[in-house]
């Protein structure tokens, strides 16, 4: 497909996605509906999303501030806790609320405060989740302090994801923004049951980029992005066509205060030109022919959805990724978010 100016594929889904609420929510929900049908929308709201209750009226919230129009579907999510309530959990998947749950390790990123302490009190919840073919979506980064934040990730799965595989074999898992080769060798070894999400800034950028002559706060995620070498294994496994891997943007909204301070908070913002990114990525690597595969088809798939029935072009007639974001009554850096690589020039466009 070299030499290939336009692409025409399936509607794409984002199988993991931070809205938060509220005027934020409604300043960055339009992106997203603008470029993908559905979304796995993330539970770490505070207080986060531990109920089917909870989730229905996130939802509605949600549906309530998409632009007139729109045709996007948010797949909500439950956030494990050492309490959560199987029964509740169960019957809100079996009625269409719970597409999956999330588990953040305690400690891990922003707002995991609430999250699992010890995997040993999440064990019933975990069967019952098996047993009824409810995906769990993991955080899969150690929140033990002595371990060096760039081998997180890697550590847990040595310690927690492989046995907790061993231990539930027929659970499905997606280890989500995987940012290591030990992930990707993790995965691809493992059964049907796991695949895992990839995002456009872990695919464009190594550790570097946080300190281009000087702190880059913007380039701050969680799983922190690691060295060149890693970037090259996830891009090489994402665009590689396996049905393991899926899109998954962890466009993660702060405001510049929140971000541009003495303790800035992890998150990317990628929702404005995440296709344009990701396709951008694809083409680099000559394997355009795989991103429809990856950004439309492998996501359902895991997910037993059926893919999108609608298409979608993006054309290599460039385009510019917005500047700041204004949050609707808010002012100075409270009232605003910087996308990723805001007011550059990217090779793609995602037609109208
Ligand atoms: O960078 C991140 N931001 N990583 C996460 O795991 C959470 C997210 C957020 O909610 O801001
Ligand atoms: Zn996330």
């Amino acid at each position: 497909m070299t030499g290939t100016t336009e692409i025409t594929i399936r509607r794409p889904d984002d199988w993991h996605l931070h809205l938060r609420d509220g005027a934020m929510l409604e300043a960055v929900v339009p992106f997203t509906a603008r470029q993908f049908a559905r979304a796995i929308i993330m539970p770490n709201l505070s207080p986060p999303v531990t109920t089917s209750d909870l989730a229905r009226a996130y939802r509605d919230r949600i549906l309530a501030a998409l632009p007139d129009g729109s045709d996007f579907t948010p797949l909500m999510t439950c956030y494990l806790t050492d309490d959560t309530d199987a029964d509740d959990l169960v019957q809100g998947h079996a009625d269409g609320v719970f597409t999956a749950v999330k588990l953040y390790p305690a400690g891990a990123t922003t707002n995991s405060a609430s999250g699992v302490t010890d995997m040993g009190r999440v064990l019933g919840v975990l069967e019952r989740m098996e047993d009824a073919g409810i995906p769990l979506l993991v955080h899969g980064e150690t929140t033990d302090p002595s371990v060096d934040v760039f081998y997180r990730e890697a550590v847990y799965i040595d310690r927690t994801l492989a046995p907790l595989l061993q231990r539930f074999p027929g659970l499905k898992v997606v280890f989500e923004h995987i940012t290591t080769a030990d992930a990707v060798d993790f995965v691809m070894g493992g059964g049907e049951n796991l695949a895992a999400t990839v995002t456009a800034h872990h695919l464009m950028m190594n550790r570097n980029a946080m300190f281009v002559g000087g702190l880059r706060p913007h380039m701050y995620c969680l799983p922190v992005a690691k060295r060149e070498n890693h970037r090259l294994a996830l891009s090489a496994a994402a665009t590689s066509g396996n049905a393991k891997f899926f899109l998954g943007t962890d466009s993660a909204p702060h405001t510049l205060a929140a971000k541009e301070s003495d303790c800035g908070c992890a998150g990317i913002f990628s929702a404005p030109s995440a296709l344009e990114h990701y396709v951008q990525v694809f083409d680099e690597e000559g394997a355009l022919e795989h991103f429809e595969a990856f950004a439309s088809l492998n996501g359902p798939a895991f997910y037993g959805l059926e893919p999108n029935a609608e298409m979608i072009t993006l054309s290599k007639t460039g385009s510019e990724v917005p500047g700041d974001v204004a949050i609707k009554n808010a002012e100075g850096p409270e009232g605003a978010i910087k996308p990723f690589l805001a007011g550059e020039t990217l090779a793609w466009s995602l037609k109208d």
